[in-house]
């Protein structure tokens, strides 16, 4: 057996995404792509905006005379700029182009920073339900993931919080708005997870790091606001990523940006760098740091994903599922209405329904529904979900 037996064991737990993704493949190819509603990837719907592909149309046609060479591992310094003007004005923080590195995505960005503060044994909080890869990615860097339920409504538990950090507890990922869930933390709530963390560092014997996971920030709906975890918690380092707002998920460009009141914040940034190379990274793509360079104010475009939550939070709601109606993010987790929901899957997939089960998520018992797609298509999936609604709960389901 040539993989070690840590990564055989991943790829076990792993396994239920490959499942979805070859049932996905399998069904499409025998009942037509237009009759399959595949509810199971986070893939952003869409194209980037129009004045982006012209920047990346112009810079392949006029590349700077820098575009295809080394530079400086942290990336460019007039692109770090922007950035950090842009989070400067959305934070009120004074971030400097020193306190930020280019990456390659959000993913990118959360292993460097795990890997250059994390020593092995060092504990690391992951809140449940979770996006899938925190675990891996916390274990990339010898670190050990302490999973913490969220409360009923999936907002932060501080209580249970409190009593998770250890002498060993070095950082808290934090994902808002959040995948699975769509939870998006109010100030107040971070205000208390930020009394509760300055709390626990006499016990952790140390700053404990806010790794601040925000890709879908700008992806908020009407009634709800994203509050800059920076702007509440000190030591606070950003992960963000142009794949949801900007639809570049495939390019692998974001950022990692170190609050300017994060303890030792130069120091970060300087291990941030280094670790950004020996990962093996070594610099974000080049050109796409270039193109997204002028887009970092720019709002994301939330009709579809809007309309999306619309039906589908009116439909399952009205068919008796139980929802809570997401504030931000394009996901759905709903309450599965046996306790194995992986009977429920099968139900669902009997309809053509692709989910995928809340345990890969840490939370049994739910599960997620990405509605990250054409609008014509989650509409023509309404019917579905009303039978299924029947089916468990008796009820015919309506609106949308
Ligand atoms: C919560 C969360 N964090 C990080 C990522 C990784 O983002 P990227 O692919 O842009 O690196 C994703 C991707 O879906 C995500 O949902």
């Amino acid at each position: 057996m040539p993989a070690s037996p840590e990564i055989r064991e991943a790829i076990r737990q792993g396994s239920w995404i490959r499942r979805m993704f070859e049932e996905g493949a399998f069904l499409k190819a025998k009942k037509g792509a237009d009759n399959v509603f595949d509810f199971s990837l986070g893939n952003p719907f869409g194209d980037p905006p129009p004045p982006l592909a012209r920047e990346l149309a112009r810079l392949a046609a006029h590349p700077p005379p820098d575009l295809h060479k080394y530079m400086p591992n942290a990336g460019f310094a007039d692109v770090r700029q922007r950035v950090a003007e842009d989070l400067e004005k959305s934070t009120g923080l004074a971030f400097t182009p020193g306190l930020v590195m280019m990456s390659v995505g959000a993913a990118g960005a959360l292993n460097v920073a795990l890997r250059a503060i994390l020593s092995p044994g060092d504990e690391v909080i992951v809140i449940a339900p979770y996006f899938v890869e925190y675990l891996f990615y916390v274990r990339n860097a010898g670190g050990v993931p302490v999973v913490v339920q969220s409360a009923d409504d999936f907002q932060l538990d501080p209580e249970a919080i409190r009593a998770s950090i250890t002498g060993r507890t070095k950082a808290l990922l934090l994902n808002t708005p959040n995948n699975p869930t769509g939870a998006v933390y109010p100030a107040e709530a971070l205000r208390e997870l930020s009394r509760v963390l300055s709390e626990g560092e006499s016990r952790a014997g140390g700053p404990i790091y806010v790794l601040s996971d925000e890709p879908y920030r700008k992806i908020v709906y009407p009634g709800t606001s994203f509050y800059p975890p920076a702007a509440a918690l000190r030591n606070t380092l950003v992960a963000y990523s142009h794949s949801k707002d900007l639809n570049l998920a495939g390019e692998r460009i974001g950022y990692l940006a170190i609050s300017p009141r994060a303890a030792d914040a130069a120091e970060l940034a300087d291990a941030c760098v280094f670790c950004n190379r020996i990962l093996g990274f070594v610099n974000a793509p080049s050109i796409m740091q270039r193109a997204v360079a002028g887009f970092q104010g720019i709002d994301a475009e939330m009709s579809v994903y809007g309309r999306n939550r619309e039906m589908l939070v009116s439909t399952l709601t009205k068919s008796g599922f139980s929802v809570v109606p997401p504030g931000g993010a394009f996901y759905l987790f709903p309450k599965s209405p046996v306790e194995d929901e992986m009977k429920f899957i099968s139900a669902a997939r009997e309809e053509n329904v692709l989910v995928v089960p809340g345990s890969g998520f840490g939370r049994k018992g739910y599960f997620r529904v990405a509605y990250c797609m054409d609008p014509a298509s989650v509409e023509r999936s309404l019917p579905a979900w009303k039978r299924l609604g029947s089916r468990f709960f008796g009820k015919k389901g309506g609106g949308g």
